[in-house]
């Protein structure tokens, strides 16, 4: 039979539109199995330090459509230690919590790895984060909205570049990866896009610039955070001593990235996971991240889902895309 009566569930790391969605069907889903549900205030830290709150029907009405996440967010340096983790076993069971959900995303399932290893305890997660960067699902909840918000912003500035005749570099969030660049880059047709998985180096840059079209003189390039060059100033500086006939300009998009309503898309993708991840644990998974793939959903371990495979999906393929749409 199974023990699960009461579900916990927390955000970590940092926030993404959707987490709220997410938080929604985990609620409503548990409600209607007639599970307890805990929210667990500030991800980790809060459950260290027993921050918990009773949710019910009402406490996640109306919270759909908002970016953010109702439960706080945090990243939390003492549950990297085993001393925290055991003090969070300790909090769930003196609390009758019987089960976790988290959302979150690399860093946040490298935490409930651990602990679901050390402590046998059942976890399950859910895909939130705008970087895509998780192995086990085609999208994470967040990255739709984030590169929507991406090719809004950039819309905007190709609109004064091209009254200008500026050459902008706009650099966009992915710490460790590249594919919010490479999809936004792709959706407002940037001449250039680099990323840390396709090292183009500064070099390529030049060279890419140097053989575009003399007679386009608006021309929007797209760094990631994370590429190699360091960051959008960085690249501005060298180009600006290449090329000193370019006006050029550095537009940094920061946190801007992180907020905002949900897309369509986000909300549905993360209210399907969340009823599915209640009834995956119901079912006796855990361990794992569930996520959606090909339209099915899938069970991914989380030593599995942080490992980042599916850069594979810049494959020299999408960057000839670039190239080839630049002309
Ligand atoms: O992991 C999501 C992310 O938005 C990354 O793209 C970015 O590098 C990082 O978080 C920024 O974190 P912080 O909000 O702590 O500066």
């Amino acid at each position: 039979m199974n023990k699960i009566k009461n579900i916990g569930v927390l955000t970590s790391g940092g926030d993404a539109p959707g987490m709220n969605a997410a938080i929604r069907a985990v609620v409503r889903a548990a409600i209607y199995h007639d599970l307890k549900v805990t929210g667990i205030l500030r991800g980790y830290e809060g459950l260290i330090n027993a921050d918990f709150i009773e949710m019910d029907r009402k406490s996640v009405a109306n919270i759909i459509q908002r970016g953010g996440t109702i439960l706080k967010t945090a990243r939390s340096d003492n549950f990297r230690t085993k001393e925290g983790r055991k003090k969070a076993f300790e909090q769930l069971k003196g609390h009758q919590i019987d089960a976790l959900i988290v959302i979150g995303g690399d860093g946040t399932f490298t935490g409930a790895h651990l602990f679901s290893q050390e402590f046998g305890f059942p976890v399950l997660g859910l895909p939130g984060t705008i970087d895509n960067d998780l192995e086990g699902t085609d999208f994470t909840i967040g990255y739709d909205t984030a590169i929507n918000t991406v090719i809004n912003a950039v819309d905007k500035i190709r609109d004064t570049a091209e009254s200008h005749d500026r050459l902008f570099i706009v650099e966009v969030m992915g710490r460790d990866s590249g594919l919010i660049a490479l999809r936004s880059g792709l959706g407002v047709g940037a001449e250039a896009i680099m990323i840390p998985e396709a090292n183009m180096g500064v070099e390529g840059l030049i060279t890419r610039l140097e053989s575009g079209r003399k007679d386009k003189a608006s021309k929007i390039i797209i760094v990631a955070e994370g590429d190699e060059i360091g960051g959008a100033f960085n690249v501005g500086e060298v180009l600006k001593k290449k090329f000193p006939a370019y006006d050029i300009r550095v537009s940094v998009l920061g946190h801007i990235q992180r907020g905002g309503s949900p897309s369509c898309m986000d909300r549905v993708l993360a209210s399907r996971l969340g009823v599915v991840a209640v009834e995956g644990l119901l079912d006796g998974h855990s361990g794992a991240m569930v996520g959606q793939k090909d339209k099915e959903i899938v069970f991914t371990p989380f030593d599995h889902a942080i490992k980042h495979l599916d850069a594979k999906e810049i494959s020299p393929a999408w960057m000839k895309l670039v190239e080839i749409l630049s002309l």
